[in-house]
């Protein structure tokens, strides 16, 4: 459903960080959850008109939908996308692919279903030199809509007229950065993008228009692989669990910062492991953002369970790939089978802006280990 302007609502207050609020509160330094918050001097970029902009609209609660993933209709050899004038070069052995020969902007329907397949299996596809950022905010909308049905996310900025756009833009900005160590070791918050959402995100896209030349990478960890490396009892016991997942959190940090939250707090229960569609694979499904509880646990035996998992997947780095950016790359990647986060290491010698957007096409509600059929033994 299409989001609706609703009144005005007061001006945005100019007193607060957009991350660490007046009672030390922080959350993501590497997105901008109001304008004042974010913007320190004169933005200098060559895409102004993707500078966020948080417009006073509101989006309904989206109602459950049926999704075709376009992976499941791809040729399985991809003959149309990796045509011999197509370079793939694996990034990690276990995720990650780089192509090269490749324009997004002139895939045909059915080279777009491969690069979903792609994206499947390999969880994560870089593409340089793309002219992607060039086309404009339609036709780069409806390239994600391909995907899968769009997302607007409640809090962010996104670009006039373009609510579907999420804008991630920070300016350098040393004195906020400081601010926010003073509070906090490390700036990841290993996450899925907008896992709250009963039919969360499948594929995502990221387009980098301005970035240091050092710094601000993107990790990303495969959940397949973490999910893989624990014991079989212990992937047993998770497969049967269920965890709340909830925007409340971020709704109560922007309102209470001067920013807007558009969408009233959405809760969804999803399983821990949830199964791929596509390549029947199990992943882990918990980060460190959006979980609030697991279904019939404690708080104390929550806390202790996703600190274990989280652990494990941070410190996976055998499983994990660190993307480095150039203007006009673009990543999609598979947000069912992985989690990532930002790094934010720019401030200092190779203090400057870093200004990309994301589009996220929703698909299908997380599938339960116990909704499929285990194939029968050939013992
Ligand atoms: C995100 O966390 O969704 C964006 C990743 C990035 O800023 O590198």
């Amino acid at each position: 459903m299409a989001p609706h302007v609703s009144p005005p609502s007061p001006p945005l207050s100019s007193s607060a960080s957009s991350v660490a609020s007046d009672d030390g509160e922080v959350y993501d330094i590497n997105v901008p959850y109001k304008k004042s918050g974010n913007f320190t001097k004169q933005p200098a970029t060559p895409y102004p008109e993707y500078l966020p902009a948080w417009e006073e609209v509101s989006f309904p609660p989206i109602q459950p939908f049926t999704y075709d993933d376009p992976a499941l209709r791809a040729d399985p050899k991809k003959r149309a996308l990796l045509t011999p004038s197509v370079t793939a070069t694996d990034i990690s052995p276990k995720m990650g692919t780089e192509l090269q020969g490749v324009q997004l902007s002139t895939l045909t329907s059915q080279q777009r279903d491969e690069l979903a397949l792609l994206i499947s299996e390999r969880k994560v596809v870089v593409l340089r030199d793309q002219d992607f950022a060039d086309i404009g905010p339609e036709a780069q909308q409806n390239f994600s809509d391909y995907f899968g049905k769009r997302h607007y996310q409640p809090v962010t900025g996104a670009i006039p007229g373009y609510p579907g756009f999420h804008i991630i833009y920070r300016d350098g900005n040393q004195a906020e950065i400081e601010r926010f160590f003073e509070q906090k070791s490390t700036a990841n918050i290993w996450h899925h993008d907008v896992s709250y959402e009963r039919q969360p995100p499948g594929y995502v896209l990221l387009c980098m228009l301005q970035c240091p030349e050092v710094g601000g990478d993107t990790v990303v960890a495969s959940m397949t692989e973490a999910y893989k490396r624990l014991s079989p009892g212990f992937r047993e016991m998770l497969d049967g669990l269920k965890a709340t997942h909830s925007s409340q959190r971020i709704c109560d940090f922007a309102r209470n910062n001067g920013g807007l939250c558009r969408k009233d707090p959405v809760k969804s229960l999803h399983p821990i492991v949830r199964v791929h569609p596509v390549t029947g694979e199990k992943s882990l499904f918990v980060n460190d953002e959006w979980i609030t509880g697991i279904q019939g646990w404690k708080q104390s035996e929550t806390e202790w369970l996703l600190k274990y998992l989280m652990d494990h997947i941070s410190r996976g780095h055998d499983f994990q790939v660190r993307l480095q950016w150039k203007p006009r790359t673009v990543v999609m990647f598979d947000n069912r089978s992985t989690c990532h986060t930002a790094t934010v290491d720019y401030d200092g010698v190779y203090e400057k802006e870093r200004h990309m957007f994301r589009l996220a096409s929703m698909c299908e509600k997380p599938i339960c280990v116990g909704d499929i059929e285990e194939p029968e033994s050939q013992e």
